[in-house]
């Protein structure tokens, strides 16, 4: 796989990574239960993480 190819394998997982943080922010202002807001809260923190990981793996191929 050339420096191409994984340039643009990890800008679809980016794109993957802002699509699902995307869906956690969109529920977390939509749940009225306070456990299961905690959780999604939790879980959308390590997606902003993962996009910040792509972003990383992005500049390394650039
Ligand atoms: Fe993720």
């Amino acid at each position: 796989m050339n420096i191409e190819m994984l340039r643009k394998e990890f800008k679809e997982i980016l794109a993957h990574e802002e699509r699902a943080k995307n869906f956690y922010d969109h529920y977390i202002d939509q749940v009225e239960d306070e456990e299961i807001r905690k959780q999604l809260i939790d879980i959308r923190d390590e997606e902003a993480m993962h996009i910040r990981i792509a972003k990383k793996l992005i500049e390394y191929v650039s």
